[in-house]
């Protein structure tokens, strides 16, 4: 496929690896535009062997799918430079938060066709959770194309566009949380004796290992837990600590948070 990229930061360059690794297209199949004066992040784009130019425009001459990749208060300015060259052959796919598809398909021509992604981080290291949502004149083959790319550098989902808040709310920001919890974790260890540097790296794998459990074994993760925890053992009594302390009520309201501040954010564009 030939692929066009709007931005040319950190989530243009991980889909980039992504697509070419996967084989879904060659780098001298990707053209990345940015027009601002930041001349390193195109030459990290032409490192990776893809075409660059200055022009936004040139990204909807040369390419049919063109990935918007550039912070939400951006998008606007953006539309404004592809809008003319945007026909029914076009597949435009907005990774801004909060811009919904409605939002994109008034500032291009009528029909276009546009698809918006939530990924998240963890695509810099091909193991992204993306969830995307079809706008209104998509067609069936557009969903396959947003699915194959975003499964170049992870998993990725098909939602219906107003759950993408509480999307943001759970893969979106979730990284974050976790990151709290491998530190908060290391500190537990390094309270116990053990040195910062392993300890970081035994819960960083941890929260891996019991991932990989989840996605793999299909068991619900409460039964998963049931598993560890033998009777009069360490873990159910560590398990009681954390409910004493509202971990799961805590992990429950961040997502609500997150998913409220996403549904505020929005609207401001
Ligand atoms: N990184 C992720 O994993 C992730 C996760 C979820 C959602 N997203 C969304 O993905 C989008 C991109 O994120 P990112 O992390 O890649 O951001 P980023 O690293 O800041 O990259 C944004 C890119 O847009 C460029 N840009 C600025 N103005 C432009 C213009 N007028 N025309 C074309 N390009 C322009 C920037 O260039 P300059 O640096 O020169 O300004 C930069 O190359 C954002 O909307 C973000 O919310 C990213």
């Amino acid at each position: 496929m030939k692929v066009g990229f709007v931005g040319a930061g950190k989530l243009a360059q991980a889909l980039t690896k992504g697509l070419v690794k996967a084989e879904l297209a060659p780098p001298e199949r990707i053209l990345c535009s940015c027009p601002r004066s930041d001349v390193y992040l195109l030459e990290q784009m032409r490192k990776l062997g893809c075409r660059t130019t200055s022009n936004n425009s040139h990204v909807a001459s040369d390419s049919r799918i063109i990935i918007l990749a550039v912070k939400p208060p951006v998008i606007p300015k953006v539309l404004k430079d592809i809008a003319e060259h945007i026909t029914p052959q076009h597949l435009v796919i907005s990774v801004a938060m909060g811009i919904t598809t409605r939002h994109i398909e008034k500032a291009l021509p009528p029909k276009s066709r546009v698809i918006r992604v939530m990924p998240n981080t963890p695509a810099l290291v091909r193991e992204g959770a993306s969830v995307f949502s079809c706008g209104s004149n998509t067609l069936e083959e557009d969903s396959t194309t947003a699915h194959r790319i975003f499964t170049s550098v992870g998993i990725c989902e098909q939602i219906e566009e107003n759950l993408l808040d509480a999307v943001t709310g759970l893969s979106g920001s979730g990284p974050a949380y976790m990151y709290m919890a491998i530190e908060a974790l290391a500190d537990g260890a390094v309270k116990m004796g053990i040195r910062r540097e392993l300890a970081i790296k035994l819960a960083a794998q941890t929260l891996l290992g019991a991932a990989k459990m989840v996605l793999e074994t299909g068991k619900h993760p409460g039964a998963l837990k049931d598993d560890v925890c033998s009777p009069a053992g360490t873990s159910i009594q560590a398990v009681h600590e954390l409910e004493k302390n509202g971990f799961r009520s805590a992990l429950i309201s961040a997502v609500e948070a997150a998913t409220q501040r996403s549904k505020e954010t929005g609207g401001l564009f």
